[in-house]
C-alpha cells in the first residue's frame, strides 16, 4: 500500500512542477491498452478500487439512524446506514448465510434491522446477526460469528468515503493529503454545511483514467468548450494552472462573481469565502475519483463511479446552502446548465478517445508540457499499480 506524503513533499512536488516548465520534454501516456484491457481493469479493483478511500457520494444522502444508501465499487455493491447512536456504518451488500445479495440497488430506511430476502436472517444497524428463523442458538450455532462484513466508512467536509481494504486504513484525512492537490485546501468554503441541490447523472463509454485526465488538461478548451473559454480566460492558452494564484485557482473574466456565461449571481456567496475568491474559480482532482469545481456560490463535482474498463458513471452534483435550496428551484440556475452544456462537450470526446485507443495502431501517445498533469496522474497511477515511476 502506498505511503502518505506529508505537507512538505506536496509542497516540493508542487515546486517540481514548477521547474519542470522550462524543463519539461514530451512524456509517454499510458499505453492504450491500459484504458480497455479486462485484465489492467482486475489489477485496479484488488490494488485501488478495493485498496483505498473511495468517494461515495454525501452524508446528507444517509441522513438518520435506519436510512441506507447502496454504492457500487468497482463492481462491489455495498451499503452504508447509520446505527442507532447516528454513527455511520459500512457492509458488503451480502448476507453471511449464504452469500445472498442482500439490498436492492438504492436508498431506503429501516426501523431496526436489515432482513435477508432469502431466509429471513435479520442484521441490526452494527451489522450483528440478531434473528435467525427457525435456526436456534442452541444448534451449536453461535450469531455472534456471522456478522455482516463491515467496511471502512467516513466523511471529510460532508463527503461520504468507503474504504473496502481488509487492513487499517490510512487516516482519510492523510490520505486526502497525500496528492497534489487537496479539498482540505478548502475549509473556507464550508462545504460540510452544504447540500445537494440538484443531481445529473452521465453515463459515459469511456474509462475513468480518460475521465480523469480530461479534466486535468484544458488544451481542449479552445475547440470543445467554446462557451468556457470566455468565463475563465487562461483556458483559452490551453493552460490549467496559473502560478500565481493561490490554491490552484483561476481567474475570471473581469467582474464575473458566478460561473456561467454572464457572469452574474443570483445567489448568495458562501459566507466564509475571501473577497479574492469571490471572481475566482478553483477546481482539484483528488485520487481516485472526485473532482470538485469551487465556485463563490455553488460547488459542483464529479464521482467517477467506473463499470467497468469501457464504462463510468458518473454523478455530478450542485452543492448550495440549504437556504438557497429551500428557497428557490436551483436546478434552474445558470450555474447548472452551463456545467452541464460543459459535461455533455467533455464526455462526447472522452468517448471519442476511447474509440480511437482502442485501435491496434495506437501504443501509446504523447504529453507536451502542458498534459504535465496527466502525466502525475500517470506517475500517481503507475505507483497504486505497484508499478515503477518513469520519472
Ligand atoms: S442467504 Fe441470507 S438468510 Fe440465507
Ligand atoms: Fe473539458
Amino acid at each position: 500500500v502506498k505511503e502518505a506524503i506529508d505537507g512538505d513533499a506536496r509542497g516540493k512536488l508542487r515546486r517540481r512542477l514548477l521547474d519542470e516548465s522550462a524543463s519539461w520534454r514530451p512524456k509517454p501516456t499510458l499505453a492504450g491498452r491500459e484504458y480497455w484491457d479486462e485484465s489492467v481493469w482486475q489489477d485496479e479493483r484488488e490494488r485501488i478500487w478495493h485498496a483505498t478511500w473511495i468517494a461515495v457520494g454525501r452524508a446528507e444522502e444517509v441522513p438518520d439512524t435506519g436510512s441506507f444508501r447502496t454504492f457500487d465499487v468497482a463492481g462491489e455493491s455495498v451499503f452504508v446506514t447509520r446505527n442507532a447512536s447516528g454513527e455511520l456504518r459500512g457492509f458488503y451488500n451480502v448476507c453471511a448465510h449464504r452469500g445472498t445479495r442482500f439490498l436492492d440497488e438504492g436508498a431506503g430506511t429501516v426501523r431496526k434491522v436489515f432482513k435477508c430476502p432469502y431466509h429471513g436472517w435479520t442484521y441490526d444497524l452494527d451489522g450483528r446477526l440478531v434473528g435467525t428463523p427457525n435456526v436456534d442458538e442452541d444448534e451449536y450455532f453461535d450469531r455472534a460469528e456471522h456478522p455482516l462484513f463491515p467496511i471502512h466508512v467516513d466523511t471529510y467536509a460532508g463527503f461520504l468515503f468507503v474504504n473496502l481494504s481488509a487492513a487499517r486504513p490510512m487516516p482519510l484525512v492523510e490520505f486526502l493529503t497525500s496528492g497534489a492537490e487537496t479539498m482540505t485546501a478548502f475549509e473556507r468554503f464550508g462545504m460540510a454545511d452544504l447540500r445537494i441541490g440538484h443531481r445529473i447523472v452521465y453515463e459515459v463509454r469511456a474509462n475513468w483514467k480518460i475521465l480523469v485526465e480530461n479534466y486535468n488538461e484544458c488544451l481542449h478548451c479552445p475547440t470543445i468548450h467554446p462557451e468556457l473559454v470566455q468565463v475563465v480566460p487562461l483556458f483559452r492558452f490551453g493552460e490549467v494552472w496559473d502560478e500565481d494564484v493561490r490554491d490552484d485557482g483561476l481567474q475570471m473574466m473581469p467582474g464575473a462573481t458566478s460561473f456561467n456565461p454572464t457572469g452574474v449571481s443570483t445567489l448568495p456567496r458562501f459566507p466564509g469565502i475571501l473577497e479574492e475568491d469571490v471572481n475566482r474559480y478553483y477546481g482539484i482532482y483528488q485520487f481516485p475519483n472526485i473532482a470538485l469545481d469551487m465556485h463563490p456560490d455553488c460547488v459542483q463535482y464529479y464521482i467517477l463511479v467506473p463499470r467497468g474498463p469501457r464504462h463510468t458513471t458518473v454523478v455530478s452534483d450542485y452543492l448550495f446552502l440549504p437556504e438557497t435550496i429551500a428557497d428557490r428551484d436551483v436546478s434552474t440556475e445558470p450555474v447548472v446548465a452551463f456545467w452541464d452544456l460543459i459535461s455533455n462537450q467533455d464526455w462526447a470526446v472522452c468517448e471519442r478517445a476511447q474509440v480511437g485507443v482502442q485501435s491496434r495502431a495506437y501504443r501509446s501517445g504523447v504529453y507536451p508540457r502542458k498534459d504535465r498533469f496527466l502525466y502525475w496522474f500517470n506517475e500517481e497511477y503507475r505507483g497504486w499499480m505497484g508499478r515503477e515511476p518513469m520519472g
